[in-house]
C-alpha cells in the first residue's frame, strides 16, 4: 500500500524564487535563506520519495478572483508554471500523478471532503518555491511526481485550521488505501508570518511563529483550535497561509519526529519557517494502527464500504 512518510512545511515567498532563477543566492542576504536548506535537500535527496503533495495555494495565478474553489485537487497529468506578472518562472513543468490523485478524489469525496477536481492548472510560486527548496533547481524535470492540492487563503472566508487538519487525515486514509507501494511525502506551505499590504506591512511575530512550530510537532491539536483572526491579528493577514501546514500534520501520526527545523527572518516581508517531521511508526504496524482508528462506528463502516468499492475498482485496472 502506498504511504505517507513524511510531512514537509516551508514558506514559499515569491522572492526566494526571484533569487534562485537571477542567481542571487550567494548574495549575504539570500545565502542565509538559502543555508537552512541545504540539509533539506540532502534529506530529501536521501529519501527519495515516489510521489509529493503538495498543499498550497493560488495566488490568484490559476483562478484569478472570478472562481475560488476552497480545497482543489489537481488530477492533472502536467502543471505548467504559471506567469505572475514576468513571464513563467524557469523551473521544470510540474508531472502529476493522475491515477493516486483520482484515488485521493474518490477516496476524500467519499469521505465527506467535497474537494474540487482540477484537470488543467498552472502552479505559482506557491507551488514551485518549496519545489526549489527541498528538491534544487533541476533543469528537464522534477524527480518525483506531484499532486497539487490548492486551498483558498487569499479571499475570506478560508478553511479553518481544524477542517484542514481533519482533511489531512482523510488524505492519509486516501493514500493508504490504495494497493501500489509507494512512499509518498506531503508538504504544507505559505507562512510564516507576514502582512503585505496596509499599515501593518511588514509584520513579522517571532515569538507567535516559533510557538507554532513548537505546537505543530508537539501538539497539533492544541492549533486545530486557533480561530482565523488569531492569525490575522497574530501573523498578519497573509499568516492566515499557515492553516495549510495543519492539512500536512493531519496526515501524520500523532506523535512524530522532527528531523528538522530552519526559521529565519525576514525573506522579503515573511519570516521563513520550515520543518521536517517524519512517521515514527514502523511500516509494519501501520496497517494494524490504521485498522483501530477512533472514527464512531457508522462513519467507520461508512469508510470501510467505501474504501472497499475503491480497493474493487482499483484492481480492475483504472490506475
Ligand atoms: C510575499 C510572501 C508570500 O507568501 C507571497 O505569496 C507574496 C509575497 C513576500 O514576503 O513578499
Ligand atoms: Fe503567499
Amino acid at each position: 500500500m502506498a504511504k505517507i512518510i513524511a510531512g514537509i512545511g516551508s514558506s514559499h515567498v515569491p522572492a526566494i524564487g526571484a533569487a534562485l532563477d537571477n542567481g542571487k543566492t550567494e548574495e549575504p542576504y539570500w545565502k542565509r535563506v538559502f543555508s537552512g536548506f541545504e540539509k533539506s535537500k540532502e534529506w530529501m535527496a536521501k529519501t527519495k520519495p515516489d510521489v509529493a503533495i503538495v498543499v498550497y495555494n493560488d495566488h490568484a495565478s490559476a483562478f484569478s478572483v472570478e472562481m475560488i474553489p476552497t480545497f482543489a485537487l489537481g488530477c492533472a497529468a502536467e502543471f505548467p508554471p504559471a506567469d505572475e506578472g514576468w513571464g513563467p518562472r524557469p523551473v521544470p513543468v510540474v508531472k502529476g500523478h493522475p491515477a493516486l490523485a483520482a484515488h485521493i478524489a474518490q477516496s476524500v469525496i467519499l469521505d465527506e471532503f467535497d474537494l474540487t477536481i482540477v484537470n488543467k492548472m498552472e502552479v505559482d510560486h506557491g507551488l514551485t518555491v518549496p519545489m526549489n527548496l527541498l528538491f534544487g533547481q533541476p533543469k528537464d524535470a522534477w524527480p518525483c511526481p506531484v499532486i497539487p492540492l490548492a486551498v483558498n487563503v487569499v479571499m475570506y472566508p478560508p478553511p479553518t485550521g481544524h477542517r484542514c487538519y481533519m482533511l489531512g487525515k482523510a488524505l492519509r486514509r486516501a493514500v493508504e488505501s490504495y494497493p501500489e507501494d509507494l512512499k509518498v511525502v506531503i508538504f504544507g506551505t505559505g507562512g510564516l508570518s507576514h502582512q503585505i499590504s496596509g499599515p501593518r506591512a511588514g509584520l513579522i511575530n517571532s515569538k507567535w511563529d516559533k510557538s507554532f512550530l513548537d505546537n505543530l510537532s508537539k501538539d497539533p491539536k492544541k492549533l486545530t483550535r486557533i480561530p482565523h483572526l488569531e492569525y490575522m491579528r497574530e501573523a498578519g493577514a497573509e499568516g492566515i497561509e499557515m492553516v495549510m501546514w495543519l492539512i500536512m500534520r493531519g496526515a501524520l501520526d500523532d506523535k512524530v519526529d522532527e528531523v528538522y527545523r530552519f526559521y529565519t527572518v525576514p525573506a522579503s516581508n515573511t519570516a521563513v519557517g520550515h520543518i521536517i517531521l517524519e512517521n515514527a511508526r514502523k511500516a509494519s504496524s501501520t496497517r494494524k494502527v490504521a485498522g483501530k482508528s477512533k472514527r464512531g462506528s457508522a462513519g467507520k463502516s461508512r469508510q470501510a464500504a467505501a474504501r472497499k468499492s475503491i480497493h474493487r475498482i482499483a484492481s480492475k485496472g483504472t490506475r
